[in-house]
């Protein structure tokens, strides 16, 4: 029996699903990752660098900037194949629950009700100083072009920057979205990991909790991920290829 065939069967005979998602499973709507190499005039820099309190301290219009580009880059993708399959399998039926580092609302936009972001949504804006979220109009979230150094507008209560409601590195992780995230994966019967590298803790803790709580996990990803556990299932390939198939092998409409 090939790894599709037998994440299918584990699946079919499951009931409580999770999705841990990251960069890669938006890669095909045209949204970069993050270890992969930077495209554009952000080659220059290094995210880990860019994705930090310190860097919007030192340089705030080009933090934001950089923000509003990738705002930007979100707002004009659309949801792959991939997004549309894990929305699917909970109209078929399976209790899904997903869980993504990522901060686009792809997996919203493909009819997800409930996202869990453990890293924090571009969508959302705070105060850098007092952590009130900010609504902002449409014309103070537009750039035109990639790397404009953008000054961020002011929180109207305390006059701090307005910043993206992302976690950066070296921020903790919104606590009632990690602790729903481990209830979840301490509980599933398979936890489907697509498209992270697992390098960012504490996020990437998450497929070895659900091996220790005799989950199967189940990686969908172009290398090769898997922690050696024989409660894994390798699934080499793209997300917008590989989850189609497995549903189709559960039978269940894309
Ligand atoms: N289908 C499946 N997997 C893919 C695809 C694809 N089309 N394209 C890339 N990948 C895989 C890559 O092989 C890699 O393992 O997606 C993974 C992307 O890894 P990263 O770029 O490290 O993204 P991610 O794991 O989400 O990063 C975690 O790091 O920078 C921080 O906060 C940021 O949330 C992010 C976190």
């Amino acid at each position: 029996m090939n790894h599709m065939q037998k994440a299918a069967e584990v699946l079919a005979e499951a009931r409580r699903i999770v999705f841990f998602t990251g960069a890669g499973i938006s890669a095909e709507s045209g949204i970069p990752t993050f270890r992969d190499k930077l495209t554009g005039l952000w080659a220059k820099h290094d995210p880990e660098r860019l994705e930090t309190a310190d860097a919007f301290r030192e340089n705030p219009a080009l933090v934001w900037g950089w923000y509003l580009w990738r705002r930007r880059q979100v707002t004009v993708a659309q949801p792959n194949a991939g997004h549309h399959s894990i929305s699917n399998l909970a109209d078929a039926g399976w209790d899904v629950s997903v869980i993504t580092q990522n901060i686009d609302d792809l997996h919203e936009r493909a009819g997800v009700d409930v996202v869990i972001h453990l890293h924090g949504t571009l969508l959302k804006v705070k105060c850098f100083a007092c952590h009130r979220p900010i609504a902002l109009e449409p014309e103070q979230l537009s750039i035109s072009t990639e790397g404009e150094l953008v000054e961020p507008p002011r929180c109207s209560r305390c006059n701090g920057r307005a910043r993206p409601g992302v976690v950066w590195f070296r921020e903790n992780l919104p606590e009632d979205a990690w602790l729903s995230a481990v209830r979840l994966v301490s509980t599933c019967d398979v936890l489907i990991s697509v498209g992270t590298s697992g390098v960012v803790r504490p996020a990437a803790d998450l497929p070895e909790m659900a091996i220790r709580a005799n989950a199967t996990v189940i990686h969908v990803n172009l290398e090769d991920v898997s922690l050696g556990s024989d409660r894994e299932i390798m699934l080499l390939g793209s997300a917008a290829q590989v989850l189609p198939e497995l549903l189709r092998c559960l039978g269940v409409r894309e």
